[in-house]
């Protein structure tokens, strides 16, 4: 496994592996890996010749009042489960290396942001296209592993790909999660022992709004309320959002909607959760 941390040397192996016509598998992360990104690791090994790994964490997706200073890191950790599930490149750059100057052009998305997390944390979006954009550009690869568990992320990358005509194929990865149902993230260090306890409440909650649905209950704003109730009375955590969609349109369900997202989001003292469930309507 080798370590890569300018953008022209990693550009120059890329071009290297593709003269041998490799298939590149590529999984984005920020680090501190957990069993959510080595489950993207172990099917991009699956699926392609070579896997690409890639940790930066990027500043331009953090808000102002956002947790970058204190997101947690690791790398000689990272290194070590990312060997054992045998990447063939991590590429970890400074932010010098990925933003050397203020950048001059950036990534607006346009659809698919005025919901969820891109109601909360606006600009998160475009930090993440526009990282994705010169990650994309770096590496080159043939598949690209995202994690369900982001579910917007993946609808927002769909919509990357497809516009500026990347020759690339978007895997969308079920979410990971512990034996009691919290999904798996890097942010969960941050929840004390009682939050820790209380966070399943998410999943749960979810997983009772697919029920009344699946049971026939059409209205919208009563599962929301149902929902929110559980969760005010099972966490201490206050709700950011509740919503439910049209996926991957991620707009108001109509008579043609096949797929549902139900979503929600949670702060908690020191982390905000996200968590989701898609369902065939
Ligand atoms: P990060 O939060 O590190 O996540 C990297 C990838 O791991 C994402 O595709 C995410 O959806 C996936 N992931 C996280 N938790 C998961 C879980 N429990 N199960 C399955 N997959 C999971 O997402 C980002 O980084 C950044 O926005 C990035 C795409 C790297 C751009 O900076």
């Amino acid at each position: 496994m080798q370590v890569i941390e300018t953008i022209h040397e990693m550009h120059q192996q890329m071009i290297a592996e593709n003269k041998q016509f490799k298939k590149i598998g590529y999984v984005p992360t920020m680090g501190y890996l957990h069993e959510g990104h080595l489950s993207l690791i172990k099917k991009s090994k699956s699926e392609n010749d070579i896997t690409v790994l890639s940790i930066f964490v990027n500043p331009l997706q953090f808000g102002p009042k956002e947790d970058l200073s204190t997101y947690p890191r690791d790398f000689e950790r990272d290194y070590q489960l990312a060997l054992k599930e045998g990447v063939d490149y991590i590429f970890y750059p400074t932010v010098n290396e990925m933003y050397p100057t203020e950048t001059s052009v950036k990534v607006m998305v346009q659809s698919r942001t005025d919901v969820l997390c891109g109601r909360s944390r606006p600009g998160h979006f475009d930090g993440v296209a526009t990282v994705l954009v010169k990650l994309f550009n770096i590496i080159g690869p043939n598949r690209v592993y995202f994690g369900l568990k982001d579910a917007q992320q993946v609808a927002v990358v769909e919509g990357l790909i497809q516009d500026f005509h990347f020759p690339i194929e978007l895997i969308p990865v079920e979410t990971l999660r512990e034996h009691d149902g919290l999904a798996k993230s890097s942010r969960n260090v941050f929840l004390s022992e009682e939050e820790r306890k209380e966070a399943p409440a998410l999943f749960k909650s979810l997983q009772m709004a697919k029920q009344e649905m699946e049971n026939g209950e059409h209205d919208i704003e009563k599962i929301i309320t149902l929902m929110k109730d559980y969760l005010k009375s099972h966490t201490s955590g206050v709700v950011d959002y509740i919503e439910i969609y049209s996926y991957p349109q991620l707009e108001p369900i109509q008579d043609s909607t096949e797929k549902i997202i139900i979503a929600l989001a949670v702060k908690f003292s020191k982390a905000r959760l996200i968590d989701n469930i898609i369902i065939q309507k």
